[in-house]
């Protein structure tokens, strides 16, 4: 080991950095001859045969394989109408009512509103159709304090439905003491069953 480099100075110095003549390791030759017959392999491949696909390539086909999948995925569809059986409605009104979810605070337990709207009129910011009103209550409207789900706790496709079926259920209960409709953002909306 001692007797591998004969440790000769070569006469330059870079402030006060001086430098041997020594061989170059054999580690350091061996992992640059690795690399340029890498170099060789890998223009080869990618750039004169095209055997293996270039990013640019492989983002293509991706997007195109997206695509065609998100073309031939059928939309997905929960339920087309409003749940009517007392069951479905009833797990609707715990979930309404229950903590987990918070509806009840915003909205008061029987709809009349309170910080949120009234849910039992024909009066309506966001729409009052099937499809509209699940669709709101599971982004919610964060910037007027209403998290996804009301409370940031996720339904599922079933439970969402319950919910919004029973929320389509209270209209025309005439709860005491409604919240006042807001005439610059809420529109009659007589289409309930819709979806
Ligand atoms: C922290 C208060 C809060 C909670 C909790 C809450 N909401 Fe709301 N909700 C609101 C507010 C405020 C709005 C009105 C948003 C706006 O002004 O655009 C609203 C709007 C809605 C709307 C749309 C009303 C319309 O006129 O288009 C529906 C439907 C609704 N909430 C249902 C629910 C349900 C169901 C839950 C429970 C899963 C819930 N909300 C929980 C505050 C709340």
């Amino acid at each position: 080991m001692a007797q591998k480099y004969d440790d000769k100075l070569l006469d330059h110095d870079a402030d006060g950095i001086q430098e041997f003549d020594n061989n170059l390791p054999r580690w350091w030759l061996y992992g640059f001859y690795f690399t340029i017959a890498f170099a060789v392999v890998y223009m080869i491949l990618y750039h004169i045969t095209g055997t293996s696909p270039l990013s640019k390539q492989e983002y293509d086909e991706e997007m195109k394989l997206a695509a065609a999948s998100a073309k031939n995925k059928p939309t997905k569809t929960v339920a087309v109408a409003p749940l009517n059986d007392a069951a479905s409605l009833a797990a609707g009104k715990t979930i309404f009512d229950g903590n987990n979810n918070l509806c009840y605070t915003c909205h008061r337990n029987d709809g009349g509103g309170l910080v949120g709207p009234n849910l039992t009129d024909d009066f309506w910011i966001h729409g009052c159709d099937l499809k509209s009103i699940m669709i709101n209550i599971s982004t919610g409207f964060p910037d007027k304090g209403m998290l996804a789900y009301g409370s940031g706790a996720k339904l599922s496709d079933e439970q969402l439905l319950q919910v919004a079926s029973y929320v389509i259920s209270l209209h025309d209960t005439h709860p005491p003491d409604p919240k006042a409709i807001d005439p610059e953002r809420e529109v009659k909306c007589e289409d309930h069953q819709e979806h």
